[in-house]
């Protein structure tokens, strides 16, 4: 438990600069568990504290776990450069807190990309000593064939990787349609073990990251959702 002004309380969920905060607060835009209050001194224990900020509530969070469900021609780097980031998606107290993408996906890759404000987290879960499952749907240019797919399980050569890289399963799911699921999260990985396998990716989509599915989410393209300890504990 911890108790925490009211402008500290709204700085810490990216609602602005603290004498932003202290503004909207003297305004009377701000409603504590349902009652308005102007005086941004005073401390609320943060444990179960709603904000009601411009009619909107908003629960207190330490810190934000999210999955979005990203669309093609978006970037994940932090200074996007040909097209918007996907910071634009969410909405803007997330980018004042910090949030970051848990490791990237391409500007051209769709489906789920997790983000959190929580370092320790973020840094957990890209690290490649975790090896946790990522199932990708790749379109192929040229027809799948059994001998494509036994390439991916035996490892392809990249040529700036000192050892083979395999996809821990690979499944034929349609002509030019594979279900790739890797390990790690190398630079370009599905398209340059398909290119290293002698086929192209045309499309790439993420559908799952360990257990946990972008369709158990039910969240349309372009949309967010926050994640709760148990669809967290499927992550590992
Ligand atoms: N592999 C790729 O090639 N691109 C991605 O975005 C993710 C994995």
């Amino acid at each position: 438990m911890s108790k925490l002004s009211l402008d500290r309380i709204l700085q810490s969920q990216g609602f602005g600069t603290r004498k932003y905060c202290r503004a909207l607060i003297e305004d009377g835009e701000v409603a504590v568990n349902g009652a308005p209050h102007s005086n941004y001194k005073t401390t609320f224990d943060t444990e179960d504290l709603v904000l009601t900020i411009f009619d909107e509530e908003w629960a207190y969070r330490e810190h934000v776990y999210l999955a979005l469900n990203k669309p093609a021609n978006f970037e994940c780097s932090r200074k996007p450069s040909h097209h918007p980031g996907v910071l634009t998606l969410l909405p803007e107290q997330f980018t004042w807190r910090e949030v970051q993408p848990v490791g990237r996906l391409d500007h051209d890759t769709t489906g789920m990309l997790l983000m959190s404000d929580d370092g320790p987290f973020i840094h957990a879960q890209s690290s490649p000593k975790r090896h946790v499952p990522k199932i990708y749907q790749a379109t192929t240019q040229d027809p799948v064939t059994p001998e494509l797919v036994a390439q991916l399980l035996a490892g392809v050569k990249l040529h700036d990787e000192p050892a083979p890289l395999a996809a821990v399963t690979c499944i034929e799911r349609g002509e030019h349609q594979l279900e790739i699921v890797l390990e790690q999260g190398k630079y370009h990985q599905v398209k340059r073990m398909l290119a290293a396998a002698g086929n192209h990716c045309v499309a790439l989509h993420r559908s799952a990251i360990g257990g946990l599915t972008l369709a158990s989410l039910g969240i349309a393209e372009g949309e967010w959702c926050y994640l709760d300890q148990s669809q967290l504990d499927l992550l590992r």
